[in-house]
């Protein structure tokens, strides 16, 4: 049985009272770096593309995080071993932390949804996000070729949000592969950017402590429910 601890608080708070390498694995999901899509033009695709980002702003997921967080994950991380969900605008200044800055050596896992809607007016469609790996002592040995696979591709994750009530749901299955190929039974999971608790759920899947962090009461509440949710028999909570 894994020990679950979860603080619905502002992980500033927390982090600092946590000690120093604690923690095995880390897996963050953090706010995006988003530009307003500012799309105009009323058809029904720009007004959808629209109320994403108008949601995603309400709930303060557009602004980025305090990078200075970052410090006290690398802290409180017994060896650099940490999985960093982000968009394409914050892949620049954690290369240069984690490269650059501590000389880790990463992987780029792409989360790619397969019917993310059609962008035009010379760019690409916004269909990838990623997961940055670094490490620096920590370790990943994938059991089986899938997991070894840098392509996580699925088609958008729009059901357990409506389910979950948490609009950056991420899929249970891809974060249960970076878990299982990152840490072992009985090894310490940290995320302090809970949303709605995938990470916990797939620790207690895996039987790996966790500690996670909510700064959003409703979201908070969301997760220890699901948390508390037996899960379905298809694998999908
Ligand atoms: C991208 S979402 C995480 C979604 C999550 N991976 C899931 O599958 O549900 C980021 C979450 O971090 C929370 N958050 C933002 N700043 C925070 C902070 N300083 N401390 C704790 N939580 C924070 C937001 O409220 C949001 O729910």
């Amino acid at each position: 049985m894994s020990n679950i601890q979860l603080f619905n608080a502002d992980c500033r708070d927390i982090l600092k009272n946590l000690p120093d390498n604690s923690v095995d694995l880390i897996v963050i999901d953090p706010p995006y770096l988003l530009e307003n899509t500012k799309t105009g033009g009323g058809s029904k695709l720009n007004n959808s593309l629209q109320n994403i980002f108008d949601k995603l702003e309400e709930n303060n997921l557009t602004n980025g995080f305090d990078m200075r967080i970052l410090n006290e994950l690398v802290r409180v991380n017994k060896k650099i071993n940490m999985y960093l969900f982000c968009n394409k605008a914050q892949l620049p200044m954690l290369m240069s932390y984690f490269v650059n800055g501590k000389k880790c050596s990463f992987d780029l896992i792409k989360y790619h949804k397969t019917n993310a809607a059609p962008t035009f007016s010379n760019k690409y469609n916004s269909d990838t996000e990623y997961v940055l790996y670094v490490r620096k002592g920590g370790y990943c040995k994938p059991a089986c070729y899938e997991d070894a696979s840098t392509l996580y591709q699925d088609a958008m994750n729009t059901g357990d949000k409506h389910r979950w009530g948490h609009p950056t749901v991420k899929p249970l299955p891809l974060v249960e592969r970076l878990i299982r190929n990152s840490s072992k039974e009985g090894d310490t999971v940290l995320d302090c950017f809970l949303g709605s608790g995938t990470t916990a759920v797939a620790c207690k899947k895996l039987n790996r402590d966790f500690i996670g962090v909510e700064s959003n009461k409703k979201y908070f509440d969301i997760a220890i429910n699901r948390i508390n949710t037996k899960e379905k028999k298809n694998g999908t909570n």
